[in-house]
């Protein structure tokens, strides 16, 4: 079961907040999309090839982390194996794998090792389909081949037993793993099978593992979800949440054409799951020799300065967005400090109600800048026959490509209807 400890996602085992999700394999060499096996209806012949050319010889491991850590990020975790099935370790259940490309190299124990060395958390994405094991039962569904191929032995409990053995070494070669993060079971096999993930837990003690496996997990996944205008957003996540979201909207892996989110976007995306509770991966898809795309540099260097200003907003903190009825807004609160994530920035004031208390101070957290407040009758709220707090002057076009979020310092809210429980 999940559990209903919500409180934990904040204070909980790891500590961290926001993460950099890394689906890296065959798939960048052609720049398309992770599933382009699956997608584009390739076969083996026509897919697997790819291998003979993949020769990440620019990849580092240190440079990866450090542009991670300079954008506020506190941990990885790394697509040992997508739905083509090749994997980017030097598994002893296939031939398929990294070791026998020219690269020839183990990618996962390089940069499992150097997550260690720098005191990074290391996390592990595994696919459930695998459109290249024998055993695994293709029948086209999704991220599967249309059918099993000549000689191949479709059967769920070898195929179980196939992946036993993989996480078998991946729990036992390559370190602490903090979470392990399956996909898509659900989607293809649907088989449930407790043992699995029994089996990860008794290899790794203390790991916590994602819900699209075979048995339930510990957190939830929202994926590429953000509507930063919905009653919806108000409240915590009731279940241990990791969203996450790729920097692109086509793919998930390196893509040439890619389509890049803004920064504005992905900012306010991260924001209103941070609020409610939740850690969040930002994706990025590692080129075929082993560098970030230049875009993915430039939005973890924007990153990297809008976590550090913002951080103060999320640490330690407890969403109270139910203190106002505006609900283009989300609020988080530490002792006398309310935070006011103002995701729909289209104006340049915002209005609290029903508070009707000044703070001391108001300045928005993204440049430092003090803003006027004052509580006044305001002519859109004039049914309501009160005044509010309101604050204006906010630069909405100056900082009108990244979440803003303002500081709110109280003397108290104990007048604040609801803050005192
Ligand atoms: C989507 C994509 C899949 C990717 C996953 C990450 O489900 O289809 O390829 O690995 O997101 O969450």
């Amino acid at each position: 079961m999940l559990q209903k400890d919500y409180k934990n996602q904040r204070s909980g085992l790891l500590d961290t907040r926001l993460g950099l999700f890394i689906h890296w394999g065959l798939y960048s060499i052609n720049a398309w999309h992770e599933q382009e096996q699956y997608r584009n209806c390739l076969d083996r012949s026509e897919y697997t090839p790819l291998m003979n050319q993949f020769n990440p010889v620019n990849f580092n491991p240190e440079e990866w982390i450090d542009l991670a850590k300079n954008a506020g990020m506190q941990y990885l975790c790394f697509t040992v194996k997508h739905c083509d099935g090749f994997c980017m370790w030097d598994t002893a259940q296939t031939d398929y794998k990294i070791t026998n490309t020219p690269y020839g190299e183990d990618i996962l124990a390089k940069l499992a090792g150097t997550c260690a060395r720098k005191n990074f958390p290391f996390c592990i994405y595994y696919s459930v389909p695998d459109m290249n094991c024998k055993y695994y039962p293709n029948r086209g569904r999704s991220y599967e081949l249309p059918a099993p191929e000549d000689g191949d032995e479709p059967d769920v409990g070898e195929y179980v037993n196939f992946v036993k053995k993989q996480i078998t070494e991946l729990c036992t070669n390559y370190g602490k793993i903090h979470r392990f993060w399956w996909d898509v079971n659900k989607l293809s096999l649907n088989h449930h099978d407790e043992s699995v993930n029994e089996q990860i837990r008794k290899l790794q003690p203390g790991i916590v593992i994602n819900d699209r496996g075979f048995s339930e997990g510990d957190f939830s996944t929202p994926e590429r979800e953000f509507a930063h205008n919905s009653k919806q957003a108000f409240g915590m996540y009731e279940y241990p949440t990791e969203a996450c979201e790729s920097i692109g909207h086509e793919s998930w892996g390196y893509r040439r054409n890619e389509d890049y989110y803004s920064f504005g976007y992905i900012t306010k995306s991260i924001d209103k799951h941070l609020v409610k509770g939740a850690k969040y991966l930002l994706n990025i898809g590692p080129k075929p020799d082993g560098t970030f795309p230049a875009e993915a540099i430039d939005i973890l260097k924007k990153l990297g300065k809008w976590s550090r200003s913002t951080k103060e907003a999320f640490d330690k903190t407890e969403c109270v967005s139910y203190l106002t009825d505006n609900q283009e807004l989300l609020l988080t609160r530490k002792d006398n400090t309310i935070y006011v994530h103002v995701l729909n920035a289209n104006r340049s004031g915002i209005i609290l109600n029903p508070i009707d208390i000044l703070p001391q101070k108001a300045t928005i957290l993204n440049n430092g800048k003090v803003l006027e407040a004052a509580v006044e009758f305001m002519p859109s709220l004039h049914d309501r026959k009160k005044s509010f707090l309101h604050i204006w002057n906010i630069p909405v076009d100056e900082l009108s490509n990244e979440a803003i979020i303002l500081k709110l310092e109280f003397d108290s809210l104990a007048k604040i209807r609801g803050t005192v429980k």
